[in-house]
């Protein structure tokens, strides 16, 4: 299997040497980074993972009964995730499972859980960046239906342009009468939100600064952590939490042959993870082609599971 291009020193010169400067947050993921986020989905701060959970606890027989069956399902960074099997026990006659991550060891990890729990389901892992083109394999069982199954709110974390674009993407993949189940975080007030991303035992922090951890690692980097903030807040206008790194004063780092300075207060953004109203969501999903069909949300109304078709 053919290794995904490695971008990272060139996406970090480039961000950082904006006027706004800005780090992409996918590759908050080396393997401390996967390990601190697993930690923020236990906090008791963070409600999607659980919100999440209840959706699927409560409601993966209906969701299965509404994609039918002879499914192949294909998860867009299948992660350590808890959500797959309770979605793939209740499917009648899965035609397969395709685990896509750009992590290799959780894709084969995750993979080889899969299959040891549903021995009678074909799993073929595609170790892949989703946000790019990769080729679906083939399997023995009959195809009646594509299904990209996209969990955990990740679709938050792309940008207007880049969510649609991946949409678009996805729409594309599974063809007409294809459908996309999708895991998305609700609008809601800052007070809830918020403290979501600023968790008291600082591990949110711990997961931000990672990231300087790895660049420094992987770049022959000299940041000092400590020297930056953590910051989070919930930006309503574009209704999305901004996740950011604060210089504490100023200082000069040396970044895969740039030198980056750094005033006092200036921030790079490293996350943005967009909250969406189920009105703003469906707009989005239309211009990609994609409609929603149904949608079930936890008791508290935080987190939504929505099934979108590809229209024809
Ligand atoms: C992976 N993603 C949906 C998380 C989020 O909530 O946007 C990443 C995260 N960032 C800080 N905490 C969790």
């Amino acid at each position: 299997m053919t290794k995904p291009p490695d971008t990272f020193r060139a996406d970090v010169v480039a961000g950082l040497s904006r006027a706004a400067k800005e780090l992409p947050c996918k590759y908050f993921y080396d393997e401390a980074g996967a390990r601190l986020f697993d930690r923020i989905c236990d906090l008791p701060e963070y409600y999607l993972t659980r919100a999440e959970l209840e959706v699927m606890g409560s409601h993966a027989g209906e969701m299965a009964a509404a994609l039918g069956a002879g499914c192949l399902v294909i998860e867009y960074g299948s992660g350590s995730s808890l959500k797959t099997p309770l979605l793939m026990s209740r499917l009648r006659y899965p035609a397969g499972y395709v685990p896509v991550d750009i992590s290799r060891e959780h894709l084969y990890a995750s993979a080889a859980a899969l299959a040891a729990r549903l021995p009678g389901v074909e799993v073929r892992p595609v170790w892949a960046d989703f946000t790019e083109r990769f080729d679906v394999p083939a399997v023995a069982a009959p195809v009646r239906r594509r299904v990209v199954y996209f969990p955990g709110s990740t679709v938050g974390n792309f940008g207007p342009d880049d969510a649609l674009r991946l949409l678009t993407g996805i729409a594309a993949l599974c063809g007409p009468g294809g459908g996309l189940l999708v895991g998305v975080d609700l609008r809601k007030p800052a007070a809830v939100i918020e403290p979501a991303y600023n968790d008291r035992a600082g591990v949110t922090a711990a997961f931000n600064r990672n990231l300087l951890v790895r660049i420094n690692r992987e770049l022959g980097a000299d940041f000092d952590p400590a020297r930056f903030d953590h910051r989070a807040f919930f930006n309503a206008e574009h209704s999305r939490v901004e996740m950011h790194l604060v210089s504490r004063e100023p200082q000069v780092v040396r970044v895969g042959g740039a030198v980056v300075r750094f005033a006092a207060g200036e921030s790079v953004r490293t996350e943005c993870s967009y909250k969406y109203a189920p009105e703003a969501f469906r707009r989005l999903a239309a211009m990609a082609g994609l409609e929603v069909v149904r949608t079930w949300t936890d008791a508290h109304h935080l987190f939504s599971v929505q099934l979108l078709a590809v229209g024809s």
